[in-house]
């Protein structure tokens, strides 16, 4: 029997690598519902768009061809995107176009449509919460804000991207901030959300954590 599995938490906590390992481990899909933020404010900014302007946004996602590849690569209208999203400016940008209410309707829509049978596992922000409030396990995923930001200072540095660890580090807290307080869909634990902190694990460690509650349901 498959299930879904929903993954939320702050940016940096491990969601995506787990994820990814979990979907090889258990043959379920992955799919990463912040590439999708990421691939938005990146069309809003090859359309010279502002990321509050809510009613382009929308026209962008309508009229531009958001898709995953075989290989859970994100593709705009036929181009992988994957290493495009990946910048500190993006991640801002995403979290910033992601406070439009209509934007993550849009997205929404599109998240379930595309887990609408079970074997997916999902990481995102509000996934427990709205987007398969109904998935078997749920997890919330954590890390203290320092082990989050020495996290991504190493992915950065092996993807050729800028390491600073300080700044980071703030731009760690200001997503964190304005993921937690916008008005729509902010991230929070749903109520039977069951919390990990990955501050003194790695990946591995978290996985076994999760297969073993996954083993619970199926
Ligand atoms: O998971 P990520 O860092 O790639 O996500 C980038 C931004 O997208 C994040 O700061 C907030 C937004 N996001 C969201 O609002 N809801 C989701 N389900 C996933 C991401």
């Amino acid at each position: 029997m498959s299930i879904n599995i929903a993954i939320d938490g702050p940016s940096a906590a491990g969601k995506s690598s787990v994820s990814d390992i979990l979907a090889q481990k258990l043959g379920y899909v992955h799919l990463d519902t912040g590439a999708m933020y990421r691939a938005v404010a990146y069309l809003t900014k090859v359309n010279n768009v502002k990321t509050d302007d809510e009613d382009k946004i929308v026209s962008l996602i309508m009229n531009n061809s958001l898709s995953f590849n075989q290989d859970g690569r994100i593709v705009l209208n036929g181009e992988d995107i994957s290493e495009k999203i990946r910048s500190n400016e993006m991640s801002m940008a995403a979290s910033d176009v992601s406070k439009n209410p209509k934007v993550r309707e849009a997205l929404v829509a599109l998240q379930r449509e595309i887990a609408r049978s079970k074997g997916y596992i999902l990481d995102g922000r509000d996934i427990g919460t709205v987007v398969l409030k109904d998935a078997e396990v749920k997890i919330f995923l954590t890390a203290d804000p320092a082990d989050r930001a020495l996290r991504r200072v190493i992915q950065n540095k092996a993807n050729n991207i800028p390491a600073d660890y300080e700044q980071i580090l703030a731009e760690i807290k200001e997503r964190d901030y304005q993921d937690t307080h916008r008005s729509v869909s902010p991230l929070c634990k749903a109520a039977d959300a069951i919390e990990i902190d990955s501050s003194k694990l790695d990946k591995e460690e978290v996985v076994e954590k999760i297969l073993a509650i996954v083993k619970t349901k199926i």
